[in-house]
């Protein structure tokens, strides 16, 4: 899937937050930490957990359910960086963020 999809007014997005939305029926969290803004897959790898009840700790966030720590720039788990979650890619357009879902999705 090539398109992108309109997921989120940027203006909702606050610096240190994280706003859940779904995207064509996935789980989506969309987080700014640092100005920067990520777009990940709300279920963690480990079993599932939805990471927006998680805590952002500087770079990462922290799972809720066994509390993994990933890092958001990389995706990596912080004890074994072979496992990783999901990011998406994202452009922003007059105020709107959109997502685009990977092919396999
Ligand atoms: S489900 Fe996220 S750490 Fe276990």
């Amino acid at each position: 899937m090539d398109e992108f999809i309109a997921a989120l007014d940027e203006k909702d997005l606050k610096e240190g937050s994280m706003k859940k939305v779904s995207v064509e029926g996935i789980p989506v969290l969309f987080i700014k930490q640092f100005g920067q803004i990520f777009a990940i897959d709300n279920r963690c790898p480990h079993m599932g957990c939805g990471f927006s009840g998680g805590t952002l700790d500087g770079a990462g966030i922290i799972c809720p359910c066994h509390d993994w720590r990933f890092n958001l720039r990389t995706g990596e788990f912080e004890d074994d960086p072979t496992i990783k979650l999901v990011k998406f890619e994202y452009k922003i357009e007059s105020g709107k963020i959109y997502l685009k879902l990977p092919d396999d999705k």
